[in-house]
């Protein structure tokens, strides 16, 4: 495991810089001179909302920087546009043609993928589409998802982990027509929040362990110990788990009702309303929260009620050391401290009734079916589809270019993963350990498929075939996707 040292960062800071004068423009890297350089011994707890960046063309650079997480020394870290940890929202409409340019200032190879989004093989930003140190990479595509929240994050074959551990990472906000005419909140930073949530471990000189399976200490959108001022209205939360095993049982500390309006691909018909909600690695729910009845004043928690979660179900395990073990283990434990302040003029005081009408592909339209095992071969052997680890000269499964599958995955081994697939949003129509809960019943890309379980979606290939450049479908746990747990296919004509 290789970190960066001090002169490196210091380089990629210069490199910045030279960046910026070269006409990119420094606007972009809004946070060069932020706070934690600036006052390296205060620590704020205040939430940090990444900067946006809209239009469409997106520049990124994905390089080493630092961040004042705790007291002491600085944390090292891989973030992009040197944002410290995580990097800038790009805010996208549907409909428009984008260009990204990603430019690799790490000192090791790196790929940036665009999760959840439909676009051509070739500009997916999995493991084939590497990005050498010092090169730019320069996709382009047009953005046909619906208005949801999706995310960039490195997926180099073998360091995912790593990188997305130290920070790498950020969100994707598309916008659409059908969102724009409802009532719901949306001035960013304010009544609309991003939130990544993902615990790391910090070694006795303040370094990110990038190994680990589980954290000790939970950071949201990198902040230790989160806290942050909402108004009293309603207020949206964009959820996102960038663990590496960890799963959330999401609810609130006075464990009031919230409201699920949208699901990975897209927002739901109506808002659905829960008092917990389960999220595994990479899966984004956007929930609306009602703080329009509470005093100003009042705290009151987003929390894990990770307590009792059952074995298989990452971060369950009962150990605070060890391999499988941490701090957060089996326990609840805030994610983030809200307090409620003044509402603003124009906020949201009541719930919308209806969202969206959404036509998923059904049942008597599918033309291919399979299934795909997760398989074990023992105790210490890393988990495999099918029996095969990951292998970048085999395609594992072909598609049809426009057909609508059926993918059903069968999960006998000893833990729970979280299956995701690149290319498609799709629709969950069978879980074996019983109901389908409400707030899966959406546009979705990735799910949480526990022990002894079957899983069954249905999705439709359409767009873009490649008969050379596959998509991934994988375990978002990151540690078991870098293991093997990873396969691929192509979408031919
Ligand atoms: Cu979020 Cu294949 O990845
Ligand atoms: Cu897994």
């Amino acid at each position: 495991m290789s970190y960066p040292d001090g002169d490196d960062i210091k380089l990629n800071r210069r490199n910045f810089l030279k960046v910026g004068g070269v006409g990119i423009g420094t606007a972009l890297f809004p946070n060069l001179l932020g706070p934690q350089s600036a006052n390296a011994a205060v620590v704020s707890n205040a939430l940090w909302i990444p900067p946006r960046i809209s239009g469409k063309t997106f520049n990124l650079r994905l390089g080493s920087t630092t961040k004042q997480m705790i007291k002491g020394a600085l944390t090292k870290t891989y973030s992009y546009n040197g944002t410290g940890f995580w990097g800038p929202t790009l805010v996208m409409q549907k409909g428009d043609d984008v260009s990204l340019n990603v430019t690799n200032a790490l000192s090791e190879q790196t790929t940036t993928h665009w999760h959840g989004v439909h676009l051509p093989a070739e500009m997916d930003g999995g493991p084939m589409q590497v990005i050498e140190i010092g090169k730019t990479w320069s996709p382009k595509f047009k953005v046909m998802n619906n208005a949801a929240t999706y995310w960039y994050h490195p997926h180099m074959h073998k360091t995912t982990q790593k990188q997305l551990a130290l920070g790498a990472g950020g969100f994707i906000i598309v916008k659409d027509s059908a969102e724009a005419a409802l009532a719901l909140p949306r001035t960013y930073g304010i009544d609309d929040i991003p939130l990544a949530l993902g615990s790391r471990t910090l070694s006795s000189t303040n370094q990110i362990s990038p190994t680990k399976n589980y954290g000790d200490t939970m950071l949201t959108n990198g902040v230790v110990k989160a806290q942050v001022t909402l108004p009293a209205q309603f207020v949206r939360l964009r959820l996102l788990n960038i663990e590496t095993e960890r799963v959330y049982n999401l609810g609130f500390s006075d464990n009031r009702v919230f409201y699920v309006i949208g699901t990975d691909g897209g927002l739901v018909q109506a808002p659905i309303s829960v008092r917990r909600l389960l999220m595994v690695q990479g899966e984004r729910y956007e929930i609306l929260v009602d703080l329009s009845k509470d005093k100003i004043g009042i705290d009151v928690s987003l929390r894990a009620f990770n307590k009792g979660l059952a074995f298989g179900y990452g971060g369950g395990e009962p150990a605070s050391t060890g391999t499988f073990g941490s701090l957060l283990n089996n326990i609840d434990f805030d994610v983030l401290k809200i307090k409620v302040g003044k509402p603003t003029a124009l906020g949201v005081t009541t719930l919308p009734t209806t969202l969206v009408k959404n036509l998923f592909p059904s049942q008597s339209q599918v033309t291919h079916s399979r299934t795909i095992n997760i398989t074990d071969n023992g105790a210490g052997t890393p988990f495999t589809f099918d029996n095969k680890s990951y292998d970048m000269n085999t395609i594992n499964q072909i598609v049809k270019l426009g057909a609508t599958e059926a993918w059903t995955i069968k999960n006998d081994n000893i833990f729970g993963h979280a299956f995701h697939i690149h290319d498609v949003q799709f629709k969950i129509i069978s879980r074996s350990s019983g109901a389908i809960p409400a707030y899966e019943q959406g546009w979705k890309d990735t799910f949480s498929i526990q022990r002894n379980e079957q899983v069954t979606f249905i999705a439709k290939f359409a767009d873009y075939a490649s008969s050379t450049w596959p998509y991934m479908y994988h375990c978002h746990m990151a540690n078991h996707e870098d293991g093997g747990l990873m396969g691929q296919f192509l979408v031919e004509k």
